[in-house]
């Protein structure tokens, strides 16, 4: 199957890192499904991808994060691409300060959870069977390395919320080690953002989106979490391959 015969749904493609994403994968040929809850995003998204991949990529206005919208979607996108062959899923939120955990309320950590593990759980429930069956076809979790520590002081909250990812991932990893579809984790542990606003160590999301497109393209490793935490990271792991 070639890349043009592929389509990805990109759960989380209007995002920061999912909209990086979304380019290289057009950029490969790939068509290219993007939902978002707002559709002024979804108008950024698509004067951001190159102007001659435009007509690869779909864009639908919904919520991937409830079981209804996500079902809806199911639906509405199955009608305009006819299948998916590929889901990425970078759903959340690109950073979260809010103070110690003593400052906090139960409502600021629902938020937290909800956009963390919740949206990416229920939006895999509804399109993990599209995909699981099939060798051909590729299921990817883009997570944060700020589930393993407290990154700096008030960051608490995204510490809960990025480690509920991680472990859901694992717990599908284990749960789920014989399924057909190649299963992986890009766990990224330092910043992401354009190259306007790109800090020391961080990654382009330009430059990600490459990665995360090749290891698309590959199909070659399933149950696998690659782990990258700087530039240098995603060059090597580029270079040999890994990614
Ligand atoms: N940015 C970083 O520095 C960084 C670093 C390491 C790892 N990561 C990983 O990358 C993920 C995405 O980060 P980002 O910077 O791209 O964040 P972002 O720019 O805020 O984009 C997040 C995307 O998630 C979607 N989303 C959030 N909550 C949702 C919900 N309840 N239901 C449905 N969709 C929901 C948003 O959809 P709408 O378009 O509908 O709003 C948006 O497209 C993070 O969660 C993290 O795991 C990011």
């Amino acid at each position: 199957m070639s890349n043009g015969d592929r389509v990805v749904l990109a759960l989380g493609g209007a995002g920061t890192v999912g909209s990086g994403i979304v380019k290289a994968l057009l950029d490969r040929g790939f068509k290219v499904a993007v939902v978002s809850r707002d559709s002024s995003r979804l108008e950024r998204l698509k004067a951001f991808v190159s102007p001659s991949t435009k007509g690869s990529l779909t864009t639908l206005v919904g919520n991937v994060g409830s079981e209804e919208g996500a079902e809806q979607v199911k639906q509405a996108l199955l009608r305009s691409v006819g299948k998916v062959t590929d889901v990425v899923s970078s759903l959340g939120f690109s950073w979260w300060q809010g103070g110690p955990p003593h400052t906090q309320t139960l409502k600021e950590l629902n938020w937290v959870i909800e956009t963390l593990l919740l949206s990416t759980f229920v939006s895999w429930k509804a399109f993990f069977p599209l995909v699981r069956d099939d060798p051909n076809c590729t299921y990817t979790f883009i997570t944060g390395g700020a589930g393993e520590k407290l990154l700096m002081p008030g960051t608490g909250f995204l510490t809960v919320g990025a480690a509920s990812a991680l472990a859901f991932c694992q717990v599908l990893r284990e749960e789920y080690p014989e399924v057909p579809c190649k299963l992986n984790q890009v766990k990224i542990n330092t910043g992401v953002a354009t190259p306007e606003r790109l800090a020391p160590g961080y990654l382009s999301h330009l430059d990600l989106g490459e990665a995360v497109a090749a290891l698309v393209e590959r199909r070659s490793s399933s149950h696998t979490t690659f782990a990258i935490s700087s530039p240098a990271d995603l060059k090597t792991a580029m270079l040999e391959g890994n990614l």
